[in-house]
């Protein structure tokens, strides 16, 4: 890139439901990350099928989050919007990394522990590796900031040793990237388990919010949120017993960009009922513009065959120069 801009790159996998952790975690932030940095967003489907997935769920997933993309404000015009699978050098340097990346640097990952754990019958390699697939998808655009909800830190982590590891073996290959977190929504919890994530594959729908679910249901999800019997609006930070207030004072943050400290201070002689309801409306009314876009979009699927072939072949120039690089640097004959 000619100019001063930094790079950015991000993604999600088309698996589940894009949750309202997905949006306040990642998506909300490159929107506003895209105006002075040069932004990758891709959806990657090879992440994806580290866990089973019905195939035309997945094609259909796929649009979908391409969509929910464009809705939510990203430029499509400005930014690099793409399917990971159309740009082969993400699985090619992937294959390269993994032989740089060390197989008690992959069994500490907190989300393989978990994922496992939850899929016993198919403990695959790719779930073991998908780290350093990751690590790929980031070098390859030589990416400066990587906007990410906390639970994607440690793989951030992992990347940089594994890219300072190969720069340390063969001169600067890679930019080392830093992980960027949103102030509020980093880690958006269950609305029925405050003190999990919100997850788009929890078994219970009421645990999270789709940015597809009808508004009515929205507003039921929020309204019957895990809280406590203690009845006063107040964060208290690393309290369990707060964690579905805190977690709702910290969505109501996100969605209406107020402090939690001014949102406090308009609760503090009313109930949880108020509370919520107000909380379900500021949710509403921060998707409806979204959704909008999003049934638009649905009407025009050749605008969406245009932006995700322009994406990938913009993406294919950038991933090509890196992975020639790579190559060139371990002694393969180009
Ligand atoms: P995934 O759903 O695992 O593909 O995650 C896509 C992006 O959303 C990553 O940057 C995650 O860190 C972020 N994310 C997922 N769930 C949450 C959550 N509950 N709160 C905040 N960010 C999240
Ligand atoms: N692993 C990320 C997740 O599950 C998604 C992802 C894949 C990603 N490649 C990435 C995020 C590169 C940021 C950068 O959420």
């Amino acid at each position: 890139m000619e100019d001063n801009k930094k790079v950015i790159f991000s993604a999600v996998q088309p698996s589940g439901n894009i949750t309202l952790g997905n949006y306040l975690g990642a998506i909300k932030n490159w929107v506003d990350l895209q105006n002075d940095h040069h932004c990758c967003y891709s959806i990657v489907d090879e992440h994806s099928i580290t866990v089973r997935q019905n195939p035309q769920e997945l094609k259909k997933r796929t649009l979908d989050l391409l969509k929910i993309y464009i809705a939510c404000g990203i430029d499509p015009e400005e930014n690099i919007l793409f399917i990971q699978s159309h740009v082969p050098a993400h699985a090619q340097l992937a294959w390269v990394l993994n032989c740089y990346t060390y197989t008690g640097e992959l069994s500490r990952m907190t989300q393989f522990k978990d994922k496992s754990k939850k899929h016993t019958d198919n403990v695959n390699a790719g779930l073991y590796t998908y780290p350093v697939l990751m690590a790929a998808d980031i070098l390859l655009y030589q990416a400066d900031l990587v906007p990410v909800g906390k639970d994607q830190m440690q793989h951030i982590e992992l990347t940089r040793n594994i890219a300072q590891r190969f720069n340390g073996i063969y001169g600067d290959v890679f930019k080392i990237p830093e992980g960027f977190m949103p102030k509020a929504g980093a880690k958006v919890m269950s609305l029925a388990e405050p003190t999990k994530k919100m997850s788009k594959s929890d078994e219970n729908p009421k645990a999270y919010i789709s940015m597809l679910d009808d508004f009515n249901v929205i507003a039921k999800k929020i309204k019957s949120a895990v809280t406590d019997s203690e009845g006063i609006i107040e964060y208290r930070e690393n309290d369990d017993t707060k964690a579905g207030v805190n977690n709702l004072l910290t969505i109501m943050s996100a969605v209406t960009g107020r402090s939690i400290d001014s949102i406090v201070a308009e609760y503090q002689s009313k109930g949880y009922g108020d509370f919520k309801a107000d909380v379900a409306e500021a949710v509403v009314e921060h998707i409806r513009p979204i959704r909008q876009r999003y049934d638009e979009l649905s009407e025009d699927k050749a605008y969406l065959i245009d932006i995700y072939t322009k994406g990938a072949e913009r993406a294919n120039r950038i991933a090509q120069r890196t992975l020639n690089k790579v190559y060139k640097k371990i002694g393969f004959i180009l």
